[in-house]
């Protein structure tokens, strides 16, 4: 049977290469955008509305995408936006816009999904996070610590929802060209004292970014970890990305394991 493969933030970046290549590779993609009349008509597979910002459209998608498909077999968590700035510079406000979107937004789509993939007693859920949620940068604390708590979230998913026989698993990208730049927001305070540090840190980014290579590598990476039956936690992509999947393997497998154990003790 062909698979349902709902995608957030399907009209850009990531998220649209990604919804292109299942799509092309025989799979029923749903993707979704805030303004899908602006994109409908150029895309070969069907997106729905939804701000996941925002509690009504959120259950206004919900209603549309069952009228849609009967099922859903694989959830991509993918839409996000970066905010940019150091973190004094920055607003407590600006901060919490960012985990309404990145954090909060993810949990509830992935809450109003959960029912479905329950009763189902199968699915897959695959959520972009960021190596900024593993490690951090510099003018990227709010960002960061949005994808640090996605990390935090679903690694506790993980262990709930494989009763279920519903699978959990995180990509974490490093820098690659998607419109992320350009839909950025930046931080709306100036501290004198940092001056030179953020001229510094501005130039270092700008650099990073105009030198970013092409997403392929994160594409390909998403349709393995569709197409794996038993996906692992983390899936950092990117140069440099094997040492810091090196470290968190060992770590991660080895607490995993021990939790596992731990929680077999009490069995009934
Ligand atoms: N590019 C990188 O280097 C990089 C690295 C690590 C992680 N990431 C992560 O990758 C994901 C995709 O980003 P991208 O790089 O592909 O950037 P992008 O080109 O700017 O795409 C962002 C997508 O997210 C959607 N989006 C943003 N805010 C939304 C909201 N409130 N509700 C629903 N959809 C929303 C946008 O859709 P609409 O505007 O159509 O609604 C758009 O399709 C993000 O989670 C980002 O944090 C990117």
């Amino acid at each position: 049977m062909t698979q349902t493969i709902l995608i957030t933030g399907a009209s850009s970046g990531f998220g649209l290469l990604i919804a292109n290549k299942l799509h092309q590779s025989g799979y029923n993609v749903i993707g979704t955008s805030r303004n899908p009349e602006k994109i409908k008509p150029s895309l070969p597979f069907k997106v729905i509305a939804l701000d996941i910002a925002d509690d009504d459209s959120i259950r206004s998608f919900e209603k549309e995408l069952f009228k849609h498909t009967g099922r859903v077999d694989v959830l991509i968590n993918n839409a996000g936006f970066y905010l940019s700035g150091l973190a004094e510079e920055t607003s407590i406000e600006l901060g919490r816009q960012q985990f309404e979107t990145n954090f909060w937004g993810t949990i509830k789509v992935t809450n109003s999904l959960l029912p479905h993939f329950r009763k189902q007693r199968s699915g897959k859920i695959i959520t972009v996070g960021s190596i900024a949620g593993l490690l951090n940068f510099p003018s990227s604390a709010y960002y960061g610590a949005s994808k640090h708590a996605l990390e935090g979230y679903f690694k506790s998913l993980r262990f709930e929802l494989n009763e279920f026989n519903v699978k959990v698993a995180m990509i974490e990208p490093m820098g690659f060209k998607t419109n992320i730049i350009g839909s950025s927001i930046a931080a709306d305070g100036k501290i004198e004292d940092y001056s030179a540090y953020r001229k510094k840190i501005a130039a270092f980014a700008n650099d990073l970014f105009d030198n970013a290579p092409e997403p392929t590598p994160v594409i390909n990476t998403v349709l393995k970890l569709v197409e794996t039956k038993e996906p692992k936690f983390n899936h950092p992509v990117g140069k440099g990305a094997n040492v810091v999947l090196g470290l968190q393997h060992f770590a991660y497998k080895t607490f995993e394991k021990a939790m596992i154990k731990n929680i077999n003790k009490f069995q009934s």
